[in-house]
């Protein structure tokens, strides 16, 4: 995990924020790199639950919702976490996040536990005596159910449907940790899935085997992937079941994602405390019932850390280290390098006229500077999948090498066949090789 942090951090995948004041606990800052890589991450997302699917539509709501939603949805009453302080140092614990009944920072004596609320909250208005106090959203899924029915009147959309969306989500959470595994502003990829009762097990199972199947395809190794079902006694104050998808980080198995029944709770709280119907009406069958509602989700910044723990790869070639991210390329933050074997004799030109025509379709990078083989190096690190190299033969003949990160073994196209060869390769509709 040091290894990668520091690596994130060299390579401009992520930083801690605010580094120069001492940073701030629980938030992060997503680099050059890191940018693209985590929007990879929810494009590719996008691409499968709604750009593929004819029953699931988007929507980008405000982070910034009416006091009463929290209210209606439980988070007032409900989202605690029960905590413990140590008497002597003064930090602040989860109760179920500790193994001894003393502090593990020194040893100190313990407080008696209390509910601490994790939202964070905020101040709307110009003035004091009429700013609202409400929170920053600690889930984007809230939203859609306030929306539920301007979406489905609104579109082309019946049950079942879901709604899908993908934003930042805020929680004052207790202890930050693990890099950007527990934060206190995150990003979260929600669909919330509208259903008959009578379906909600043939829908579980489906989206059981769509989640799955969505990290096989972000490039994560199957056997470090598990269900686990939480046990009724466990369960969230509105959820019927859920089970989550779990990674095996190098710190230990930990959470991806959650997939719950939510049942009829959330459309019928915010019905009663909003005074709107929230129910849906089946013309065909002239029949009116609040949906079942089928909760996939997940965390943009969980799923980009497995990946970068899933891609990181220390190996020996000829004698020396090389460390490679062997990102699947559709998620590669930079999908080819354009490398000019040396600057002289019109090769830097020749290079850099491709890269530029490359750059139009797809995030390209062109580097001169030093030996091709730390070149080369330098884009494994960063996981490039491709590296393209003009030489003198390209002069000749219009042909260059294309170096595969994984392999290392070289190919000879023609120049304006590279397009057509990284489009093959790098696009969202591709699998898994
Ligand atoms: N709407 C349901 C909900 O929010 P959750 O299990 O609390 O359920 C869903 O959160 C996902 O959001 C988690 O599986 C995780 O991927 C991500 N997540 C939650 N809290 C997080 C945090 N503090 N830092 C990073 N990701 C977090």
């Amino acid at each position: 995990m040091e290894k990668l942090v520091s690596l994130c951090k060299r390579k401009g995948f992520i930083f801690q924020s605010s580094g120069i004041y001492g940073g701030i606990n629980g938030c992060w800052d997503f680099g050059p790199l890191g940018v693209e890589l985590k929007k990879n991450v929810k494009d590719d997302w996008w691409y499968n639950f709604v750009q593929l699917r004819d029953d699931i539509v988007g929507l980008d709501a405000s982070i910034i919702m009416h006091p009463d939603v929290w209210v209606a949805s439980g988070h007032v009453e409900e989202f605690h976490d029960i905590v413990v302080d140590c008497k002597a140092c003064k930090h602040r614990f989860r109760q179920d996040h500790l193994e001894g009944d003393t502090c593990p920072d020194c040893g100190g004596e313990l407080t008696e536990p209390k509910a601490f609320n994790s939202m964070l909250r905020t101040r709307l208005g110009v003035s004091d005596d009429s700013a609202v106090e409400t929170f920053l959203r600690p889930e984007t899924c809230q939203s859609i159910f306030v929306d539920f029915k301007d979406v489905y009147s609104s579109s082309r959309v019946s049950v079942p449907f879901g709604i899908a969306q993908v934003g930042k989500s805020f929680r004052n959470e207790v202890n930050p940790r693990n890099f950007i595994f527990r934060s206190r502003e995150f990003e979260q990829m929600e669909i919330e899935f509208f259903c008959r009762e009578s379906e909600e097990e043939e829908w579980f199972d489906r989206w059981q085997a769509d989640i799955w199947a969505w990290y096989l395809g972000v490039g994560l190794t199957e056997s470090k992937l598990r269900w686990y079902e939480h046990p009724k006694e466990s369960l969230a104050h509105y959820s019927k079941r859920t089970v989550d998808v779990e990674y095996e980080f190098p710190f230990g198995w930990g959470e991806l994602q959650g997939l719950a029944n939510r049942g009829t709770f959330d459309l019928t709280a915010h019905s009663k405390k909003s005074g709107k119907d929230l129910s849906f009406f089946d013309q065909p069958n002239n029949e009116r019932f609040v949906p079942t509602v089928l909760e996939p989700s997940a965390g943009a910044d969980r799923a980009t850390l497995a990946i970068l723990c899933d891609a990181y790869h220390e190996e020996e070639v000829k004698g020396e280290k090389r460390v490679v991210m062997r990102f699947h390329p559709k998620i590669a933050p930079i999908k080819a390098a354009v490398l000019p074997l040396v600057k002289k004799g019109g090769l830097a030109e020749l290079a850099q006229d491709l890269e530029k025509k490359l750059r139009r379709k797809f995030n390209t990078y062109y580097d001169h500077g030093g030996a091709i083989g730390r070149r080369y190096r330098r884009m494994d690190e960063v996981g490039t999948p491709y590296c393209i190299c003009v030489d003198f033969d390209t002069k000749e003949d219009g042909t260059v090498t294309v170096r595969d990160r994984d392999s290392m073994e070289q190919e000879r196209i023609p120049m304006d066949e590279v397009a057509a060869f990284l489009e093959k390769r790098v696009g969202f509709d591709q699998q898994r090789d």
